[in-house]
């Protein structure tokens, strides 16, 4: 892993450079909707809740409960949370500008003594040993510094049957992609700081959560629930990418980039969505 400073300037470029992006077309959340089998109908809004609301489902959130949000972006998801199930959510970014925010939108909607968020890294948090009773990262993870070290954290601050989940991407080996693939996928890779995603197989990605000592590893692919959220923003990229590709601007326009090719890549296997979740075990 390249060196941690750059790796997280990398993180605060990406999501600072995206800033009006996800407010305007996500309204504020960075993340994908989930859209139940065979209903295309809901609004983009409606479906980031159902997707919110699966957190909930799995990680069996109880009043009063203590909770992390590992890379909670604007606060979206936390605020969501903390309003429907009455938990307390403390919420964690390495991107200063997602702390106002996020605090902003918690007072706003009167949520400020059972939110707090701050400035740290989920890999390296400080916070005492088995403080949590879950964990969550909501498409948060596949940006960490370093797969390993994240999951130690993880297990280190929930307490003896804490249980977590995590909200993200896999992919296929190498092998599988054509060249063509591969190299537009590192260049989305690179631009958009998924720092862990090679560590992130189809697969594979289950041991590593057993490796870390978790229990009761389950992976659930909803692939085909997230891929009308991306057929949306792969629609409105349409015509901005057919200048993006003519002029060889990728790099450029990554997030038009990312919503035209990764589309592609997660209608071939190549890119899948899921759901990973875990238990550390009992005392
Ligand atoms: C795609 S956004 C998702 C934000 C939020 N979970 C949501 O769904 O709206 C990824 C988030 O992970 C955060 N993040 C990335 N690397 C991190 C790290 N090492 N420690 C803490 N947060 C991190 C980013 O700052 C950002 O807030």
């Amino acid at each position: 892993m390249e060196n941690l400073k750059k790796h997280h300037q990398k993180v605060i470029s990406y999501f600072k450079e995206s800033e009006l992006g996800y407010d305007v077309v996500l309204g504020g959340a960075k993340h994908f909707g989930y859209y139940p089998d065979g209903i295309n109908n809901v609004t983009e809004k409606k479906a980031q809740e159902l997707m919110q609301d699966l957190i909930a489902e799995k990680l069996k959130i109880k009043i009063n409960q203590l909770i992390l949000d590992a890379g909670c972006g604007q606060g979206i998801v936390s605020t969501y949370l903390a309003k429907k199930h009455h938990c307390k959510i403390m919420g964690i970014t390495i991107v200063p500008f997602e702390i106002n925010k996020a605090a902003k939108l918690a007072e706003k909607l009167g949520l400020s003594s059972s939110i707090s968020y701050y400035l740290m890294d989920y890999s390296d948090t400080g916070f005492e040993s088995s403080k949590f009773d879950a964990i969550y990262a909501m498409e948060s993870f596949v940006h960490s510094p370093d797969a390993k070290s994240t999951l130690k954290e993880f297990y280190r601050i929930l307490k003896p049957s804490g249980k977590l989940a995590i909200f993200d991407y896999t992919i296929s080996k190498d092998a599988e992609f054509t060249r063509q693939e591969r190299e537009i996928f590192d260049v989305i890779v690179e631009r958009t700081a998924m720092g862990s995603i090679r560590d992130m197989r189809h697969k594979s990605f289950v041991n590593l959560l057993s490796n870390a000592g978790f229990k009761s590893v389950k992976q659930e692919d909803i692939t085909k629930n997230f891929l009308p959220s991306v057929r949306k923003l792969n629609k409105l990229a349409k015509i901005p990418y057919i200048f993006v590709d003519l002029f060889k601007l990728q790099k450029h326009f990554i997030n038009v980039t990312a919503a035209i090719e990764v589309y592609n890549l997660a209608e071939k296997g190549l890119f899948r969505y899921n759901i990973f979740t875990a238990e550390k075990p009992p005392k």
